[in-house]
């Protein structure tokens, strides 16, 4: 029987460390440390350099997966990477990553195929379930996944943004996930969307509805008002509907690979925020011991925040192979996602 199991992972943040007085010292935010904790356990997150971009991001955490994962990035057969924030509109990031990891150089070059996936905070599920179905048809024996964002050059930093901006940090995950005969790995998962709320949590800066894709000054040059260049985001529903959702898609997950939470030894949450993360664990009745979290160091991460739980949790051993774990996320779209994986 032909399985798909994380058989590496890795993590990078960029060093700029910027706590919750920064934002209000360094960029003039109007809010306060206490207002960022107390609603959503945020401390600090890291901020990227001018220049550097997601797939930037992603190489040396995609180094130290393929490392762990015992193979040489000339195995990769397929780069699939998760971002909202990508350095173009097109082309993804996946072929960004590619060409940063060499793969497209030399006598060693493989061109290997990339693809990008855009479903926001659930884009790391959704991957796994993509990389899984690769590799169970014989399409693929190793997947480097790859959850990478750069928020910091996308926030508003004015009164009106505050709500968004003090969220969301920048870093990358990676795993790699490969084929396997033994009796292991990702066992279900169960996905979701509702576009319904597409515009709940959204950026538009980039609309070809329109007559441009951008609107135009008399001279013809590009137009853009502050809620078409920021994220909007109306967050009392996305938080309403994130606890709705990742209870519904643990809850289903679990249903369909026979088991309930309390067969599970891990759970790994997407942190998108703490109070989200503790209503679901205290409704589930799972209590703190079996969480890890990132949210107070890092920030919202999106697609980012479950592969670097990842990465960090086997670094320091909470994470072990034998072990059961939940992976649940929700996001934009909305989108959202669990999935069971034996370790
Ligand atoms: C964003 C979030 C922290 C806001 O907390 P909230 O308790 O819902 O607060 P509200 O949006 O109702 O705003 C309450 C007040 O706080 C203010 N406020 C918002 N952000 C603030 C900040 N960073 N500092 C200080 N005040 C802030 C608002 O302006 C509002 O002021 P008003 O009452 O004078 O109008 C919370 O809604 C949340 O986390 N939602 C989920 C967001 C999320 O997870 N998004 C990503 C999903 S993947």
């Amino acid at each position: 029987m032909r399985n798909a199991y994380i058989s590496g992972s890795g993590a990078y943040v960029p060093p700029r460390v910027v706590t919750n007085n920064d934002l209000v010292n360094e960029y003039g935010l109007d809010t306060s440390d206490e207002w960022i904790q107390k609603r959503t356990g945020i401390k600090e997150r890291r901020y990227a350099a001018v220049g550097v971009g997601p797939a930037e991001l992603a190489v040396v955490a995609s180094e130290q997966a393929i490392e762990a994962a015992g193979i040489d990035k000339s195995d990769i057969d397929m780069i699939i990477f998760a971002t909202l924030s990508p350095e173009y509109a097109f082309p993804g990031s996946g072929v960004l990553l590619a060409e940063k990891l060499g793969l497209c150089d030399g006598t060693g070059a493989t061109f290997v195929p990339a693809l990008d996936i855009r479903n926001q905070c659930s884009g790391f599920v959704y991957g796994l379930t993509v990389a899984k179905g690769l590799i169970a048809s014989g399409g693929a024996e190793h997947v480097l996944l790859v959850g990478g964002e750069k928020h910091s050059s996308g926030l508003d930093f004015t009164t009106r943004g505050r709500a968004v901006a003090s969220l969301f940090g920048d870093g990358a995950g990676a795993v790699v996930v490969s084929a396997t005969d033994e009796d292991r790995g990702i066992r279900a998962h169960k996905l979701g969307s509702d576009g319904r709320y597409a515009e709940m949590l959204c950026q538009q800066v980039w609309d070809c509805r329109r007559s441009h894709f951008f609107n135009l000054d008399e001279n013809g040059n590009g137009v853009v008002p502050p809620d078409e260049m920021y994220t909007t985001m109306d967050g009392r529903k996305v938080f309403r509907h994130a606890v709705e959702r990742m209870t519904e898609a643990l809850m289903g997950v679990c249903m369909e690979s026979g088991i309930t939470g309390t067969d599970i030894d891990l759970f790994l949450f997407h942190q998108a925020n703490m109070r989200i993360n503790e209503y679901l664990a205290n409704m589930m009745g799972i209590p703190p011991e079996k969480l890890v979290h990132n949210i107070d160091k890092y920030g919202n991460t999106t697609a980012a925040t479950i592969p670097l739980l990842i990465a960090e949790a086997e670094r320091d051993g909470r994470l072990k192979p034998g072990m059961k774990v939940a992976m649940i996320a929700f996001g934009s779209g909305f989108t959202w996602g669990a999935a069971i994986a034996d370790w």
